[in-house]
C-alpha cells in the first residue's frame, strides 16, 4: 500500500479528455507503494476550453508535475514557461514538471519507448525499423529511435503527405517506406490507434510479417491487438504498448520524486489492472 495521504503528500496528475480509463494512476500508485514515495496521482478530465487554466493550475496548486494526454499534448505546449528541445521540435508535451515556479514541458513518450526496447532486449541499434503512423505518437518514437542509434527508420502512413515531416525527424536515418521495407524490417512499430478496443483492423498487410521480426504495437488495450495476433501466428516476436506507457511513467516518477522507478512493479500493476475480472 502507498502511504496514507497527509498534509505532506505531493500531488501529480494526468490531464486529458476523456481520461477516466487512464492506467497512469494505477501505475503511479504501484510505484509509490513499492518505493514509499509520498506521492498521490490523480486523473483529471479537462475540457479544451479550460486547458490553459488547468495547466497554470499546476503551478498555483503546487503539483510536482503533470502528464498530458490526448487531445491536449499539442496545445498544452503553448501554455508553458519552457520546453525541452525535443518538445519544441515535436510541438507537443506529455510531461510537465514544476521547476521552482516555472512549468517546463518535455516529450518523453519516445524515451519511454526506447526504455521499453531496452527492458525487453529488442535490438534496434544499426537495424531497420519500420514505423507505421505519422501522428504525435509516431513522431515521438521516430525522433527517439534516430537519437538512440537505429540504422534505418522507414515511415509508413495512410496519408502520404504526413510522411515527409515525420521522416525529417529521423534526419539522415529516415525515409518513406513501402511494402518491401515492412518485409525487410527487423522491428515494426505500429504507432497509430488502429486496433484499440473493439477495432479489429490491421493497418498493414499481415502477410508481410514473418519469423525473425519483432512487432510492437503501441496499443495495449486489448493486450493482444489483431496485428499482434497476426504477427504471432506468423512466428514474429510481439510486444504491446504497455512497455512504452510504463517507460514514460517511470521517467516522470524519477523526475518528480528523485527515486529510481520500480519498473517491474509498475508493469505488473498495469497488466493486472488490464486483465482483472
Ligand atoms: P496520436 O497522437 O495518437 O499519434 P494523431 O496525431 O491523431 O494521434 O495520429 C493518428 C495516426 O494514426 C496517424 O498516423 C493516422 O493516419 P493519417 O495520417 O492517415 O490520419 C493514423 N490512423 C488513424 N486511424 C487510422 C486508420 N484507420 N488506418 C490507418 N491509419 C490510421
Amino acid at each position: 500500500m502507498r502511504p496514507p495521504v497527509s498534509g505532506r503528500t505531493r500531488l501529480a496528475a494526468v490531464i486529458g479528455d476523456p481520461v477516466r480509463h487512464s492506467l497512469s494512476p494505477v501505475i503511479f500508485d504501484a510505484a509509490a507503494a513499492a518505493t514509499g514515495a509520498d506521492l498521490a496521482y490523480v486523473a483529471l478530465e479537462v475540457r479544451a476550453e479550460d486547458l490553459r487554466e488547468a495547466v497554470e493550475g499546476c503551478r498555483a496548486l503546487g503539483l510536482v508535475g503533470m502528464n498530458v494526454t490526448s487531445p491536449h499534448k499539442e496545445r498544452a505546449a503553448g501554455f508553458l514557461d519552457a520546453l525541452s528541445d525535443l518538445a519544441r521540435r515535436l510541438g507537443a508535451v506529455n510531461c510537465v514538471t514544476l521547476d521552482g515556479t516555472r512549468l517546463v514541458g518535455d516529450s518523453t513518450d519516445g524515451a519511454g519507448f526506447i526504455a521499453a526496447l531496452r527492458h525487453d532486449q529488442v535490438d534496434h541499434v544499426g537495424r531497420r525499423v519500420a514505423v507505421v503512423g505519422a501522428g504525435g505518437a509516431a513522431r515521438s518514437i521516430i525522433a527517439a529511435l534516430a537519437e538512440a542509434g537505429t540504422g534505418l527508420i522507414t515511415v509508413h502512413n495512410r496519408t502520404p503527405s504526413k510522411v515527409g515531416p515525420a521522416v525529417d525527424l529521423a534526419g539522415l536515418r529516415g525515409r518513406p517506406g513501402g511494402e518491401d521495407d515492412l518485409r525487410a524490417a527487423d522491428v515494426i512499430v505500429q504507432a497509430t490507434s488502429v486496433g484499440m478496443g473493439d477495432d479489429r483492423a490491421i493497418p498493414l498487410d499481415p502477410d508481410l510479417l514473418h519469423a525473425g521480426q519483432t512487432v510492437i504495437d503501441i496499443v495495449y488495450h486489448p493486450i493482444e491487438t489483431p496485428l499482434l495476433a497476426a504477427a504471432a501466428a506468423r512466428g514474429a516476436r510481439t510486444l504491446n504498448g504497455l512497455g512504452m506507457l510504463v517507460g514514460q511513467a517511470a521517467i516522470a516518477f524519477e523526475r518528480w520524486t528523485g527515486l529510481l522507478a520500480p519498473v517491474e512493479e509498475m508493469r505488473r500493476a498495469a497488466l493486472h489492472h488490464l486483465t482483472r475480472g
